[in-house]
């Protein structure tokens, strides 16, 4: 939102994350350093921009809370531009993929195979012989066919399987549920003894853990807490059932980020302060006290650390509303559009980056170049008056932005991509 908080006249939610995450200098947003009107100028709008320090910042604050708990695998499918995934393997995280494309990516970048997990309620013949023949670290069952389909294609040795569950309804939550309820995603925890018994009694498959993923968009710390001492009594529960050690438990991803006017930051000093009895929990079950617990986010690494540039191609009004009609929307950011999940749409944080702080010229419809009602960006931005090529910028968007968006649709180019690193600008993706 780019509305000030109501009665205080105070800066927007875009204005305070601009000055949190980036900086403010003089009515200009930085970027890593750089002011982003410099960048888009030089590589053309629209542009998504990432910034590599608030990457490895994101990275290194969630490492300290979770200390001696768990281990961080980055989950590709928030942004899987090879730059970006680069810097969290350098920071140590290991990965989570969703698809062949997404596992060449990461082996790409450098992942090595060991620090590979694969997750997807849809994993095809090809994907999983791949995968397997190069030696994954984890290949996370999701139905009985996929088991089979496993079995067809071992060799000789075991392959490193973990169960999905889909946990049960208590202890879920998050903008975008995707367990504790009828989910394609894993097997249902009630039926979890089965599932077990089936995979411990084949010869193909080694049952090294358990998987667990409730939801995305999780700004609640003891909500969180509450999932992951869950999904520590279900890996109890398939360690006794199997009567032997557990080497990996995934807690899964979802950890949230604000983007609304309201929304506050994950409090990590609070998730910090359930580690102690997270670590007691898997302490107290010889079966699980030596797993590796890893979460999986996507969004809280990633998202902040990205803003998608356009500007505006025409300022006009229709029956006295405002509207701002920019190069740059939903096929691009399908997100911001409201139209990725969302069910309430309301504005990403969007400022215009060359006039931080300057006063609105009233709320302000901002649209795409495309012939749908859709393709509308933000619904009431207060903005300065701006013209035909000033610029806007929707900040939070790092995460499920570009590829999470319909690129072909109308026949647009796709954005550059820019990674900003150390005062250096880099491009990482587009039409070049
Ligand atoms: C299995 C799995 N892991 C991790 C993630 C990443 O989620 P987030 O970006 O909310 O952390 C997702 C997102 O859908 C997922 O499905």
């Amino acid at each position: 939102m780019t509305a000030p908080e109501a009665g205080n006249g105070g800066p927007s939610q875009a204005e305070r994350l601009a000055a949190e995450i980036f900086s403010v200098e003089a009515g200009h947003l930085l970027v890593g350093g750089v002011r982003l009107a410099d960048i888009a100028a030089r590589h053309g709008t629209p542009l998504y921009v990432y910034d590599a320090a608030v990457m490895r910042r994101n990275h290194a604050r969630l490492a300290r809370a979770l200390a001696g708990l768990a281990d961080i695998h980055y989950s590709i499918k928030a942004n899987p531009n090879p730059a970006v995934v680069a810097v969290f393997l350098a920071e140590g995280a290991g990965v989570e993929i969703a698809s062949l494309g997404e596992y060449r990516i990461a082996r790409a970048a450098g992942a090595a195979p060991g620090r590979i997990l694969f997750a997807g309620p849809g994993k095809r013949r090809a994907e999983l012989a791949a995968v397997m023949a190069d030696g994954i670290g984890e290949i996370h069952l999701e139905s009985f066919e996929e088991i089979a389909r496993i079995e067809a294609l071992a060799g000789g040795t075991a392959v490193p399987v973990a169960i999905r569950v889909n946990p049960v309804a208590e202890v879920q939550g998050g903008a975008m549920r995707m367990g504790g309820r009828p989910a394609p995603f894993g097997f249902d925890e009630e039926d979890l003894d089965a599932v077990v018994d089936r995979v411990a009694a084949s010869s193909c498959l080694k049952l090294t853990g358990v998987h667990m993923f409730a939801g995305t968009q999780i700004l609640d710390a003891d909500m969180l807490a509450a999932q992951w001492t869950h999904g520590l009594a279900v890996a109890r529960r398939v360690a006794a059932r199997i009567g032997r050690p557990l080497d990996t438990i995934d807690l899964g991803g979802g950890l949230g980020i604000p983007y609304f006017a309201g929304e506050k930051p994950l409090d990590l000093d609070r998730l910090a302060s359930h580690v102690p009895t997270l670590k007691a929990e898997q302490a107290a079950d010889p079966l699980i006290r030596a797993a590796r617990i890893v979460v999986e986010p996507g969004r809280f690494l990633v998202g902040p650390a990205g803003v998608y540039v356009a500007g505006v191609l025409a300022a006009k009004r229709s029956r006295g509303a405002r509207f701002l009609v920019t190069d740059g929307g939903m096929h691009h950011h399908l997100a911001a559009s409201g139209n990725l999940g969302q069910v309430i749409k309301r504005d990403y944080p969007l400022l215009a980056p060359d006039r931080v702080g300057a006063a609105s010229a009233g709320p302000a419809s901002v649209v795409g170049p495309l012939c749908t009602p859709l393709d509308t960006i933000a619904r009431k931005a207060e903005l300065p008056d701006l013209d035909e090529g000033d610029l806007v910028a929707v900040l939070q968007s790092g995460a499920y932005g570009l590829t999470a968006s319909p690129v072909h649709f109308l026949g647009h180019p796709a954005p550059k991509e820019v990674l900003v690193d150390n005062g250096t600008v880099r491009l990482v993706g587009g039409d070049t």
